[in-house]
């Protein structure tokens, strides 16, 4: 089968042939039809992930058909269309994950950027009736991670004000999706004034640009302060948020784009005001249900911004160095 390789840090990520995976006991076949991109391969391909191994095949995202199914898989599995859950050993807490969970894309788990993967039969989950295979591979890492970080961590509920930052980004507009579908009053930051605009067609009441000096405070004039915020940029941002988030609201984190960690913060802001300031990381195969149960129910459509062949892989995880794009970047692999 043909698969797009990494070789080493800052190589190109180039098409080659390998061996195709055949199922073990318990495992399905999958032919993958799409795959897209999260941060997580562009930082690999920089090479600032934990335990990376070279050669890999990268790809956390993918789905497709299954099209063989090993020892003790029931045949019907054969031709059905199915979306990975994308990491593996999870474990047994739905509070967090155990210290074997990794996500696949990075040796010994070979990831979906490649024409076949071997899947554990309980990682399957059937595609969206209403979605294309690109949508639909747009789900796995950014959805899970900004259903888990809304629905298990902030407890969202009909009427929260919701704050989004970095709403371009793959995790950044499906958490705007699931927040304007549960009814909540979202709010968005972004670089970019288009992106600004494309949220607000997509269910944002307003949104300012993180670049500008007074984000903090266009924000709090707007919103009159949010019940939730949602955030994958750390960085000296973070601090303000002590400012616009409202006493006993819920602050989700997930990831460094803006900065590899958090300023001082005031925790006297915090206690007086009961905030919560919470980590979450990806979510659990209960969580991957759900999330999917509802995408379903209400018909979401995942936001992408781009879909190139596989074989252009490079090219697409290029785009990621300046995120140009609005939403996820697909890989058609048929
Ligand atoms: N821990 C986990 O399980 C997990 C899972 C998924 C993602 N993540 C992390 O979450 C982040 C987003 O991932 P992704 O795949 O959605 O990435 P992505 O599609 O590449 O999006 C990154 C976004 O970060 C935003 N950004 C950049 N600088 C910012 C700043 N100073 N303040 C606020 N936002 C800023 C940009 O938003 P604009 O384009 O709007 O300017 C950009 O679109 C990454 O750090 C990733 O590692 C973690």
């Amino acid at each position: 089968m043909k698969a797009i390789i990494l070789e080493g840090p800052d190589k190109p990520l180039v098409l080659k042939e390998v061996p195709t995976p055949a199922p073990k006991a318990g495992e399905v076949l999958v032919q993958l039809k799409a795959s897209s991109l999260n941060r997580r391969d562009w930082w690999i391909t920089q090479g600032k992930y934990a335990n990376i191994s070279y050669p890999a095949i990268l790809g956390t995202d993918g789905a497709g058909i299954v099209t063989e199914v090993g020892e003790g898989v029931d045949h019907d599995w054969v031709g059905k269309e199915v979306v990975l859950y994308p990491g593996y050993n999870w474990g047994n807490s739905e509070e967090y994950q155990a210290n074997e969970f990794t996500a696949i894309g990075l040796p010994p788990y070979n990831g979906t950027f490649a024409e076949y993967i071997t899947a554990p039969v309980e990682h399957l989950q059937f595609k969206p009736l209403h979605l294309s295979f690109e949508q639909t591979a747009s789900l796995p890492v950014a959805a899970l991670t900004a259903y888990r970080a809304l629905f298990v961590k902030a407890r969202i509920k009909k009427g929260d004000t919701v704050l989004v930052t970095g709403v371009g980004g793959g995790a950044g507009t499906f958490a705007l999706q699931f927040a304007v579908a549960m009814g909540c009053r979202v709010f968005v930051t972004s670089g970019s004034g288009e992106k600004i605009e494309r949220a607000r067609h997509l269910g944002a009441a307003a949104g300012v640009n993180y670049k500008a000096q007074d984000w903090a405070e266009q924000l709090k004039q707007l919103s009159g302060g949010f019940d939730i915020i949602i955030d994958s940029a750390m960085g000296d941002g973070f601090a303000k948020f002590l400012d616009v988030i409202k006493p006993g609201g819920r602050i989700v984190f997930f990831g460094g784009t803006a900065g590899g960690n958090l300023p001082e913060l005031n925790g006297r802001k915090i206690f007086w005001r009961h905030i919560s300031i919470l980590g979450t990381m990806m979510g659990s195969p209960a969580d991957f249900g759900a999330m999917l149960a509802f995408v379903n129910e209400h018909k979401l459509e995942p936001v992408v911004d781009e879909v190139f062949p596989l074989a252009d892989a490079e090219i697409a995880i290029r785009r990621m160095d300046h995120s140009p794009q609005f939403g996820k970047l697909v890989l058609r692999h048929s």
